[in-house]
């Protein structure tokens, strides 16, 4: 693996120099405005220890001690537009906004199995192992504490760590404890959670998610509908603490979570960790629709062989993933309005369990679109992958962003977090609204919410003025 030191502290600095000269020439003072300034450790708080989970945090700790460079995640190396194009203004994101300092994460979490960090680590197989043994002291300390779990919704999984209690509020009770002594003892002023555990099987919204009063009557009586990362969620939003779902699980769509995030401050976004297939079909389809190209049938098929391939081997699980993954055309094609153009696509979508590829996931896409008279062409897609690598970025991300949000006023009290959709393969909007897949709408829509928080010009890329 790469190792980038001495040129990732180099563009810091940099950076930081030319961030004084931008604050200077935009004639702000560099007061976040109505965002609270990140003061003080930020602790994460991640439920699933497996892959994505440890992939992150080493990652984490490797660019603290300048052995990695924190590459694919916009929080770290974007930069951001601001003005004119001949303003020559384009600072660094984490420049721009007040985001906590990677110095500045602590971490902690929970699993079904009692690894620490640096097994867990070992074990996933997704970093070199000479890259885990030099941050070895740090990831030992790591230790899972006990998991909120339950195999009738994760059928092919089973382990020791877990937690007892007399009922899922007792089991939510337990989890609420578990937040407030991390943040006592680690000494954070602020904490993020992040669901980076196994995708559970398919549940659709019941009588039991649509109030507090019937969620909690419901965690009392032990309703079936009421899944373990639903128990994490109401424990996260009861202690106001954002919460992220990397996985497909119904978890805070719900009304009740919606009502909670509002109630408490604590914001929540999407769910489902945009990578690999899902990524590439994210910037494709938006270039077809641009070109008014036709799809006739896009046929996506995935070899994966870590834990998160053998779960979703069960039909339950891979029911809640298909799901996320399908909607994705839907949205970014809009038949409605071009039904001679997207109105009849067979999209199909398979995910085969095959361990000897670990982590490193192969998806595969013949997309047969059509052109000029209706002639039909052929796309194939071979994207050798590394899932973990993709997604680690994105935990970060959110996890920064998410605190930001939970800092800042103007977007503290709304609960969802639409500008976050960059990251998800299942964005969540308010009620009745359609939610945004393409990939370069999304990250418009999230440069220019920051624009707006700091009072920066929107950029729309109209640009008459130049010609003036
Ligand atoms: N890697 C990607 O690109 C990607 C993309 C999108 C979504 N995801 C989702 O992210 C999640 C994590 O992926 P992964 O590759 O790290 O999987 P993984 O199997 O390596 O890790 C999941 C971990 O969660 C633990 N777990 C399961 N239920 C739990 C519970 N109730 N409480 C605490 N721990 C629990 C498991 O023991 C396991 O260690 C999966 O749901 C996956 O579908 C991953």
């Amino acid at each position: 693996m790469p190792t980038r030191s001495k040129s990732t502290r180099t563009i810091t600095k940099k950076s930081q120099a030319a961030l004084a000269e931008v604050i200077q020439s935009a004639g702000h003072s560099g007061d976040a405005g109505t965002m609270q300034p990140a003061k003080g450790k930020l602790g994460v708080m991640i439920v699933g220890m497996g892959a994505v989970a440890t992939t992150f945090v080493a990652g984490v700790e490797a660019i603290r001690k300048g052995l990695s460079a924190p590459i694919g995640s916009l929080t770290q190396m974007g930069t951001i537009r601001l003005g004119k194009r001949t303003d020559k203004r384009s600072p660094r994101i984490k420049d721009f906004v007040p985001l906590a300092e990677l110095n500045d994460l602590v971490f902690t979490g929970w699993d079904i199995f009692e690894d620490d960090m640096y097994t867990a680590a070992s074990k996933a197989g997704v970093l070199d192992q000479n890259l885990l043994d030099k941050i070895k002291p740090f990831l030992s300390k790591i230790k899972p504490q006990k998991a909120v779990f339950d195999q009738n919704y994760v059928k092919r999984l089973d382990g020791p760590n877990v937690k007892k209690g007399k009922n899922k509020m007792d089991l939510a009770e337990q989890l609420r404890e578990d937040i407030r002594n991390f943040k006592k003892k680690s000494g954070a002023s602020r904490l993020v959670t992040i669901w980076c555990g196994s995708t559970e099987i398919f549940l659709k919204p019941s009588k039991v998610h649509q109030t507090l009063e019937s969620f909690e009557k419901g965690l009392r009586d032990n309703d079936k509908n009421i899944a373990p990362s639903m128990i994490y969620a109401y424990a996260s939003l009861m202690e106001g603490v954002p919460f992220a779902n990397g996985a497909p699980n119904l978890t805070v769509d719900l009304p009740v979570m919606h009502y909670l995030s509002k109630k408490n401050n604590a914001p929540i976004c999407g769910k489902d960790f945009k990578t690999g297939q899902t990524l590439m079909k994210t910037i494709l389809a938006p270039g077809f629709k641009a070109r008014l190209l036709g799809v006739k049938g896009w046929y996506s098929t995935n070899i994966l062989g870590n834990r998160d391939g053998e779960v979703l081997d069960d039909p339950g699980s891979f029911k809640t993933k298909e799901e996320s993954k399908l909607s994705v055309l839907e949205h970014i094609l809009q038949p409605d309005l071009y039904p001679e153009l997207y109105g009849d696509i067979y999209h199909k979508v398979t995910i085969n369990y095959y361990p000897p590829r670990g982590d490193n996931k192969e998806g595969w896409d013949n997309i047969d679109i059509f052109g000029w008279l209706g002639y039909p062409m052929q796309i194939k897609v071979d994207f050798l992958c590394r899932d973990s690598i993709l997604a680690a970025p994105i935990v970060l991300d959110l996890i920064l962003f998410l605190d930001l949000a939970k800092r800042c006023s103007e977007l503290q009290g709304l609960g969802v977090q639409e500008w976050l959709s960059f990251y998800l393969k299942s964005p969540m909007t308010a009620p009745g609204l359609y939610p945004e897949h393409d990939l370069f709408i999304q990250l418009m829509k999230l440069k220019n919410t920051l624009r707006h928080l700091r009072g920066e010009e929107l950029i729309t890329h109209l640009g008459l003025e130049y010609y003036d």
